[in-house]
């Protein structure tokens, strides 16, 4: 008899971490914040960054308590927090704190922009955009991980702790935080692919990110592919030990586990969410307002970055509708954004060039009271991008390469309907289980035209079965579970794997 095994929950998850962490306190370090505060005219108020670093992390916040230290880059944290900069959150339902860290523009532009954005976010996705190596930059990023690491510390005040570091703008961090405190666990989620070693290796300052990751008891990354490029960029690079089986590096001393921990979503408040009243309201409204009656309607939601592949999806709709000139006047594309990181040159190119798409897509193919595309580069309402999601026939994810892509899992979960298809890159994490999604090459424009072509005829019943069985591999799959998996490797791998440790 084959027996399901239980769906992680909050609930499970809260006790799950009281067991493991039992008197350590647990301290998420990241460079984005889980809530950014704004000052309009005098008055407060909250946003919640788009990425999927913050939506995977704040609902584990919310279970296990603690603190999570970050970058204050909104206009108004500075009269949000106290004069210890700690704010609670979230805002309407406090449960755990926010510290947050405030850096001097040079420093943004130094740490944040240059190493992490133009050196290490290209040269970690293969996405061909060239990373650039500043050597100023790299100093102000080395002195960044030292002011985060110092703020990690104070917190602490050597009480028992675990740390969990999030992402490429803390790879030196884990370092110096087991240089000065040995005892404190330490943990690092990479959000981002890991690179080949070949390509790795033109990073000029290989040997010390890779020292900083090795501070680490447990370095996760999404998938196996992404773990075992790191265990060969190590054996490459430095002077340790790897053991592909065991997924272990041993290194002066100490040993870091290396382990994929694919990441996910809050499935079930998703699910309830998207069927709320307000969602409900909220389609009648675009419907009027977009003009969308009668229409079959895709969708894609990004962050506007060169690695999600928008010019690419948008060269196939226009090829669609090319080669399909039957569904010209019944399919509308929009495509909703959130511009980012608009101080680097490779994202201003990258908006012109969609600007330039749409222009010659929607004057090739529009007419009088039709257009094909429908952009909103807009930080849309939370409400909104659930209505278009319960609205889209289908829905495109065309990353050149991404780690895992949890818009793909979000539009999976908001679908209680069991209808629509999800048009899903191979160049995803996510492509790994949503095996029920039209899987494209979003660089072969022809088969991408046609799988736009098969969304839009799919039968009902095909629909809903492929529905159905990825609605129930994120269900299961969900972010408590993550969260879960990683907090029990993090906590009962260290206490194997390190030395007796003092006053414990
Ligand atoms: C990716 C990264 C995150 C980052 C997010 C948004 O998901 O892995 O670390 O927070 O993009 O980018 P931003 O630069 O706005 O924080």
């Amino acid at each position: 008899m084959i027996t399901k095994a239980p769906v992680w929950d909050k609930e499970a998850l809260k006790r799950l971490a009281q067991r493991e962490l039992g008197d350590f306190k647990l301290v998420i370090v990241s460079n984005r914040q889980p809530y950014i505060h704004e000052l309009i005219e005098g008055k407060l108020s909250y946003a919640v960054p788009s990425g999927g670093l913050t939506t995977a992390l704040d609902p584990l916040m919310q279970e296990c308590g603690g603190t999570w230290i970050a970058y204050g880059g909104g206009k108004g944290d500075w009269a949000a927090v106290d004069e210890k900069n700690r704010i609670m959150v979230p805002p309407d339902d406090p449960a755990y704190t926010l510290r947050l860290v405030w850096l001097t523009e040079e420093q943004e532009q130094g740490y944040y922009y240059g190493f992490s954005n133009e050196g290490l976010w290209p040269l970690c996705h293969n996405a061909y955009t060239e990373p650039v190596f500043d050597t100023k930059a790299w100093e102000t990023y080395k002195d960044v991980n030292q002011d985060f690491a110092n703020q990690v510390l104070d917190e602490i005040d050597g009480r028992p702790a675990a740390v969990f570091t999030q992402d490429y703008h803390l790879a030196l961090l884990p370092r110096l935080i087991r240089n000065a405190e040995p005892d404190i666990i330490t943990g690092q989620f990479w959000h981002i692919p890991w690179p080949s070693p070949e390509i790795f290796r033109i990073c000029p300052w290989q040997e010390e990110l890779l020292d900083g990751m090795l501070g680490n008891d447990l370095m996760g990354f999404h998938i196996g592919d992404h773990c075992n490029n790191f265990l060969s960029t190590v054996a490459r690079c430095l002077d340790a030990q790897t053991d592909q089986e065991y997924n272990l590096v041993k290194y002066r001393g100490d040993s870091t586990l290396v382990r994929p921990f694919p990441i996910s979503v809050d499935f079930e408040q998703i699910n309830q969410d998207a069927q709320s009243r307000y969602v409900t309201e909220e389609m009648d409204r675009l419907t009027d307002e977009l003009d969308l009656g009668g229409m079959i309607m895709g969708l894609g939601i990004d962050r506007i970055d060169y690695t999600k592949g928008i010019p690419h999806r948008l060269r196939a709709f226009g090829r669609f509708l090319g080669k399909y000139p039957e569904y010209l006047g019944k399919v509308v594309f929009i495509q909703a954004g959130v511009m980012s990181r608009t101080g680097i040159d490779a994202y201003q190119l990258l908006s012109d060039q969609i600007d330039q798409l749409l222009d010659d897509i929607n004057s090739r193919f529009g007419y009088a009271g039709w257009k094909p595309i429908i952009y909103l580069p807009n930080d849309l309402p939370n409400v909104t991008l659930m209505a278009l999601r319960r609205m889209a026939r289908f829905c495109v994810v065309s990353s050149l390469h991404d780690g895992m892509n949890l818009v793909a899992k979000e539009y999976a979960a908001s679908r209680f309907d069991e209808d629509g298809v999800l048009i899903l890159s191979p160049f995803t994490g996510s492509a790994l289980e949503l095996t029920d999604a039209l899987i494209v090459n979003p660089y072969a424009t022809e088969q991408f035209a046609d799988a736009i072509c098969d969304a839009v005829e799919m039968p009902l019943e095909s629909r809903r079965a492929r529905m159905i069985n990825m609605r129930s591999i994120v269900r299961e799959n969900n972010i408590y579970k993550w969260a879960a998996r990683m907090l029990v490797d993090l906590m009962q791998g260290s206490r194997r794997s390190r030395r007796p440790m003092a006053g414990r």
